[in-house]
């Protein structure tokens, strides 16, 4: 990786600001898939026995920006933390990097860990682009003065910057990236953690020099997000199989019927310009298990590509289970991103399960396997097939702006090797 990491600097007797991605699912106050927080563990405890002092930011869903909300609250990620390190883990207050956090900070000992509360209570965080990428956008100069605001609080309670957030990674918010800015302008060091550094290391051997056969699995229902991803992919793996809702969308550009499917109408023009590109490369769908209700229909098999006008689809058939599971097999190379159907369905998993154990198979012969994506991830998890990829993404949008070979603010903005 081009950027300096945590093994590269000295933090002893430093106070260290370390942005993780602990946006974990919460049920009762209590975290329910604890692996975000899991994956962050080698770089804590490394700065922990390193001797720092360790202050962590993380935001948690997307709460409205205008102070606490106890829905949004870390406090369910210091609790787990706190299990996973056996050691207290402070929590900060309502108002992140406010007086009391400051005094929290100036006060903690090495070897102690301070979590701030949810970094996006503060409306400066994500003021550039509000949980989407418009990062072009020009700010006023109020919306400015509180980005600025908020960097300079979060920069005063520290004086290295560490972040181990990949799966925060597409986001360019003062916590990701224009606080590692202004500890750099105090001359702190900002590296990148271990998390971050062993994500970008696998996706990089994926893609930029894969072993062939290389095949893209990509499901999902954001086809408009994957346009570009797809294309830039084109060029790059030798098949990509598509399943999933954004296959919909791609059998009508082919020219097939998809009934009452879930379709991106105005991504059809696009979709019929990529297959055209493509050729054999881009595998669809051949049978659909599909139903005459989203919510309450009874699950029925689709024998063929088409799909009646009054059905939808929910998940690949076994058809198309068995010609993605011959092309996987033969893989060296697997990318995965996106369900194949409407998996957290039982009658809909089995298209995502199947996937799910040809890429646990294929890895087992030796293939490389990245899964990326929070539903792909979940899927694979939840089937404790986790151990046999070579590696589980903690990001699902910032894994396909890799993939996409898009330049990720928050790792450029670190220092440079
Ligand atoms: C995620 O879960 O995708 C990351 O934590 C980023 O969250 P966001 O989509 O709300 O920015
Ligand atoms: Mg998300």
């Amino acid at each position: 990786m081009a950027a300096k990491t945590i093994e590269d600097i000295d933090v002893r007797g430093k106070k260290v600001l370390m942005r993780v991605d602990f946006n974990v699912p919460i049920a009762d106050g209590k975290v329910t898939d604890d692996a975000r927080i899991v994956k962050a563990l080698p770089t804590i405890t490394r700065l922990l026995d390193g001797g720092a002092a360790l202050i962590l930011m993380s935001h948690c869903g997307r709460p409205s920006g205008k102070g606490f909300e106890a829905e949004f609250s870390n406090r369910p990620a210091a609790e787990r933390l706190s299990e996973l390190l056996g050691k207290p883990v402070a929590l900060g207050a309502g108002e992140v990097g406010g007086d009391a956090d400051r005094s929290a900070a100036a006060a903690l000992k090495a070897g102690e860990v301070l979590l701030l509360e949810n970094v996006r209570f503060d409306a400066g965080e994500n003021i550039a682009d509000k949980a989407t990428k418009n990062r072009d956008k020009k700010l006023t100069a109020e919306q400015d003065a509180k980005q600025e605001a908020f960097t300079a609080k979060l920069a005063a309670m520290g004086e290295v910057y560490v972040n181990d957030a990949f799966g925060t990674c597409h986001r360019e918010h003062v916590s990701m990236y224009g606080l590692a800015k202004a500890i750099g302008a105090k001359g702190g060091p900002a590296v990148a953690g271990l998390l971050v550094e062993k994500e970008i290391r696998y996706l990089h051997e994926a893609v930029a020099d894969p072993a062939r056969p290389f095949v893209a699995i990509l499901g999902g229902a954001k086809v408009g997000d994957k346009i570009r991803l797809i294309a830039s992919l084109l060029g790059k793996v030798d098949r990509i199989l598509v399943g999933g809702a954004m296959a919909y969308t791609l059998l009508k550009a082919r020219g097939g019927a998809i009934g009452k499917s879930l379709v991106a109408e105005d991504q059809v023009p696009a979709m019929e310009a990529l297959l055209a590109e493509a050729g054999e490369k881009i595998l669809l769908p051949c049978d659909h298990v599909a139903t005459d209700d989203f919510a309450a229909g009874e699950p029925v098999e689709v024998d063929e590509a088409d799909i009646p006008a009054d059905l939808l689809g929910m998940d690949i058939g076994p058809k198309t289970i068995a010609a993605f599971a011959e092309v996987i097999a033969a893989a060296k190379t697997v990318v995965w991103n996106g369900p194949m159907g409407v998996f957290e369905n039982p009658n809909y998993a089995g298209g995502t399960r199947a996937i799910a154990e040809a890429v646990a198979e294929a890895t087992d012969a030796g293939a490389v396997s990245v899964i990326g994506g929070g539903d792909s991830a979940a899927a694979v998890a939840e089937m404790g097939l986790e151990a046999k990829m070579t590696h589980v993404s903690t990001g699902g949008g910032a894994s396909l702006m890799y993939l996409e070979g898009t330049p990720m603010p928050p790792i450029e903005v670190l220092d440079a090797k």
